[in-house]
């Protein structure tokens, strides 16, 4: 079977990248991707496009209009096209049963009833891209099957997304494996060949892995976990060096050369954050506990105790080491993506870190290079960080630099690992901040020494510098 047609239902961080991807590489097809935001998708067919992603660009420009398309056109959409990505949002449950750890398949379901609902003829493959619970494909193909139209036929696979984001282009021309479940089947395999058949255009043949449905679900919840469970492993480890005078960096480094640990996914940090790793762990937790697997659940979950554990010292330590006050003190929050090379700031754990320090009433002036202001206002605003909005008002300023953030500070805490952090001139820092000059490195990333014989007093995850400084009782 020859794929003419692709459609893709979701514009966000997933189906934008990956089916412009597919459109550079695969000429003779037709790769239309739609939404049910107007706004996402005219910002997709305009010069700012909605996320910023290294590369993204020149590859939008190449192929848009041409075998690429942006549209809100749902329907005519999924009626022509032979292949349709399901790649909606899966956020955590926010009410009822699950909430706070079950994926919300409901944009999952809506997609599945649209497409059902639409197509009025032929073979259909339809392709959940989004990262779901296991067996989720088996509701899609319920409901798909749920209207018996003569002529109408549907097979689903699943096709889960492993890109990160701030790499998505490398990581999607390059994929160290694509992953393909389906049924075992011969209609099954004839769907999984056809899709096989698409990523075959750039990606050797020997890394596409194809499986049953279940397998492949499962994999994607279990890829995020193990990547998530190795930072909580090594940020594990950061209090017991601050305690010690060991340094997580020699550490990481050390353990790391041993080829049966390797040495990616080891930078201690001031917690992971992200739209997926607590996400997928917490669907995870959930699957486990519905099946009654306590130990199990208890095992995953402890990734993210780690991880909250991790966000909350790092903030009581700036508390604690300005005095343990910072009411009414300037500090300057540098960066607020939940990496670099993002604009986005879903889990970011400059968020939480800013909730705990407008808890205790600092005045915080935030600058990130690639996140809008609204951005950072919508997200401190939020029900779960300020209970009265009216606080962020009085409290948050956003700045057009580090300098003007840094200007009248009394700390400068870098949240994200952006390079022109590590560029800036710290000579001119300390002169315009508040004395004594504090830095706060959640990643680790900055030349402490150099900092230190500037005049700053110098603190940072994993390594310690004020023998009297760390010993937190109070948490
Ligand atoms: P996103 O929120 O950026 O985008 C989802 C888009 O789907 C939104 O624009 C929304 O308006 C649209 N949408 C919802 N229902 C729709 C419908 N019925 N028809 C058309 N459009 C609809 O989400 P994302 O970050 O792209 O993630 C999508 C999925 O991919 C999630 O399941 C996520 O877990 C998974 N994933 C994400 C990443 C990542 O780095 N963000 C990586 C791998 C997998
Ligand atoms: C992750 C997975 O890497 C990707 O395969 C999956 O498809 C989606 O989820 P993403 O969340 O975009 O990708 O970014 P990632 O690079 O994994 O970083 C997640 C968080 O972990 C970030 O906050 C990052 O700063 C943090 N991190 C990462 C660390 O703290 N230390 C590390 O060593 C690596």
């Amino acid at each position: 079977m020859t794929i003419k047609k692709v459609c893709c239902l979701g514009a966000g961080y997933v189906g934008g990248p990956t089916c412009s991807i597919m459109a550079y590489k695969c000429p003779d097809i037709q790769v239309i991707v739609v939404d049910k935001s107007k706004q996402r998708i005219d910002e997709w067919n305009s010069d700012v496009l909605p996320i910023y992603e290294p590369g993204l660009d020149e590859v939008v420009k190449q192929c848009r209009g041409k075998n690429l398309h942006f549209s809100t056109e749902i329907e005519t959409a999924i009626k022509e096209a032979d292949l349709i990505f399901i790649s909606v949002n899966t956020p955590t449950k926010t009410f009822g049963y699950g909430k706070g750890k079950a994926a919300d398949l409901k944009y999952v379901e809506l997609a599945a009833r649209d497409i059902v609902e639409t197509v009025e003829s032929g073979f259909k493959i339809v392709v959940e891209k989004s990262t779901v619970p296991v067996k989720a494909a088996e509701s899609i193909s319920t409901i798909l099957h749920s209207k018996q139209k003569a002529g109408v036929e549907f097979q689903v696979l699943s096709n889960p997304e492993f890109l990160a984001e701030g790499s998505a282009i490398t990581d999607l021309l390059h994929a160290e494996r694509v992953l393909i479940g389906g049924e075992q089947s011969p209609k099954g395999k004839l769907a999984i060949g056809a899709l096989s058949w698409i990523y075959q255009h750039w990606i050797p043949e020997e890394k596409i892995l194809t499986m049953d449905t279940w397998s492949s679900e499962l994999s994607k919840l279990a890829a995020n976990a193990f990547l998530a469970q190795r930072i909580s492993s090594i940020n594990a480890l950061t209090p017991l060096c601050e305690e010690t005078g060991a340094d997580v960096s020699e550490v990481a480094k050390a353990i790391g050369k041993d080829s049966r640990i390797g040495s990616k996914f080891l930078q201690a940090s001031v917690g992971f954050g992200g739209s997926c790793f607590q996400k997928d762990i917490l669907n995870l937790v959930y699957i486990c506990e519905s099946l009654g697997l306590q130990e199990v659940a208890a095992y995953w979950n402890s990734v993210i105790v780690i991880n909250d554990y991790q966000k909350r010292r790092f903030s009581l330590r700036i508390v604690h080491r300005l005095f343990n006050t910072v009411t009414d003190k300037r500090i300057s929050i540098l960066g607020f993506a939940f990496k670099k090379n993002t604009g986005d700031t879903r889990e970011s754990a400059a968020i939480h870190l800013s909730k705990h320090l407008m808890d205790e009433n600092a005045k915080l002036a935030i600058y990130d290079p690639k996140v809008d202001k609204q951005q950072i206002l919508d997200d401190l605003s939020h029900p779960y960080i300020s209970e009265d909005p009216s606080r962020v008002a009085r409290l948050v300023t956003i700045h057009q630099s580090a300098y003007e953030a840094g200007q009248g500070s009394h700390a400068l805490v870098i949240c994200t690992e952006w390079d022109e952090f590590v560029k800036l001139d710290f000579r001119r820092m300390y002169e315009i901040m508040e004395k004594p000059a504090f830095v706060f490195d959640g990643r680790k990333i900055l030349d402490h020494e150099a900092l230190i014989s500037i005049g700053f007093e110098v603190e940072t995850i994993g390594k310690r510098f004020n023998q009297s400084a760390n010993r937190l009782d109070d948490f």
